[in-house]
């Protein structure tokens, strides 16, 4: 599931974490980075060592968010979305480039040759995603995410993969789902980092900002939360299925009691590295009639919305535990230019599809 501006998702592996709130002044007409500098300071400062690592991620197509990782000695750069939707990490192999397949066509691909630390495990890999497949070799290298070092992680060299990931993803994927869901049956790299005492704390913890020029952009925590960034207190519920970050949730309500949906309770899975909001077919097409959306020809399930009403649509609540997580009509909707209705006019697309 993708969140938005503002909106904190947090997975807590165990349920213990003590958060102090601080005020830290974020400058709004500064850069990013350097809000990032001041954050880090006042952690080095304080006495809550030692300190979760941050990662800048980066947003692709107003849509995913991702960041770089290096693999091998000398460290090779992949950029990879962080996906708490599946526990494998891979990259494209140099050797796709014989299949001449979507894999290679502008994507960063893993040189084994030129790495000191990788290792050969002498097994296919193999994973099925909802948009599609990818296969390739399973290896084991050294693999450093926010300046922490895992050696012989175990992740996939990927000949082949589906051509829609040419497009729509950077390098590669990085899995934070549990390992129990991994193909290669293998510890991920944030296992591996906990069990290896790396992080102060068994949590990782992402702030999610659409715009890439704000004064805070997206960031991936490995180790903590950032308390300076987050109001209130952090919502705990427990995982219901230990593979994907499953959790039963309340239900979905439309502002104003003009809808309620998933009612008497449902599962949800908490994706980082799905862009759209799923649900039933019945109750997305419900929800998205409420909010005036149009019909998409010839996509089921999928809406979009005229741009000026957008800020007078209600703000959807997700109620999680008793807790009600509310997302506005800005942070819900996503601005698409398309040539197909009108040329390069703009819309809004409802991101509440179905299954
Ligand atoms: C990938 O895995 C699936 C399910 O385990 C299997 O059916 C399929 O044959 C595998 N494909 C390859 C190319 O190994
Ligand atoms: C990684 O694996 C190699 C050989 O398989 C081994 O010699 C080395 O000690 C391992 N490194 C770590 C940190 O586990
Ligand atoms: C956060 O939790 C504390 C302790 O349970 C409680 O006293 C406080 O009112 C809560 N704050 C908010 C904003 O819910």
């Amino acid at each position: 599931m993708h969140l938005f501006q503002g909106a904190i998702l947090t997975v807590i592996w165990v349920s213990t974490l003590a958060a102090e709130i601080v005020n830290i002044p974020l400058s709004t007409t500064s850069d990013h980075e350097e809000n990032l500098r001041r954050l880090a300071r006042h952690r080095r400062s304080s006495k809550s060592a030692p300190v979760p690592a941050v990662l800048k991620l980066k947003i692709f197509k107003d849509a995913q968010v991702y960041g770089p990782i290096t693999i091998g000695t000398p460290g090779q750069v992949f950029n990879v979305v962080f996906d708490t939707g599946s526990s494998d990490l891979w990259v494209p192999s140099i050797h796709c480039r014989f299949w001449r397949n979507g894999a290679c066509r502008n994507h960063n691909s893993y040189d084994r040759e030129s790495s000191r630390t990788y290792k050969s495990v002498g097994e296919y890999f193999n994973v099925t995603y909802q948009a599609g497949d990818v296969f390739g070799h399973l290896g084991k290298d050294s693999v450093t995410v926010a300046g922490i070092r895992i050696e012989n992680q175990t992740f996939g060299e990927v000949i082949y993969e589906a051509d829609i990931f040419a497009t729509t993803l950077p390098d590669g994927i990085l899995g934070l789902g549990v390992s129990t869901l991994a193909s290669s049956r293998q510890p991920t790299v944030f296992e591996n980092m906990v069990s290896n005492g790396m992080l102060p704390a068994p949590v990782f913890s992402f702030y999610l900002s659409r715009s890439e020029s704000a004064a805070v952009g997206s960031m991936l925590t490995l180790g903590g939360t950032i308390p300076e960034l987050y109001k209130g207190n952090i919502t705990f519920v427990h995982v219901t299925v230990p593979k994907f970050w499953e959790i039963r949730m309340d239900s979905v309500e439309l502002a104003g009691g003009r809808g309620t949906f998933c009612q008497g309770g449902c599962d949800a899975i908490v994706d980082s590295g799905t862009t759209l909001i799923v649900g039933p077919m019945r109750d997305t097409n419900k929800l998205n009639k409420k909010l005036g959306g149009s019909r998409v020809l010839g996509i089921p399930g999928l809406y979009i919305l005229n741009c000026f009403s957008v800020p007078f649509l209600p703000d959807v609540d997700f109620i999680i535990n008793g807790n009600r997580l509310t997302l506005t009509s800005a942070e819900y909707t996503i601005k698409v230019t398309t040539k197909f209705i009108l040329p390069f006019s703009e819309y809004h697309l409802n991101p509440f599809i179905p299954v």
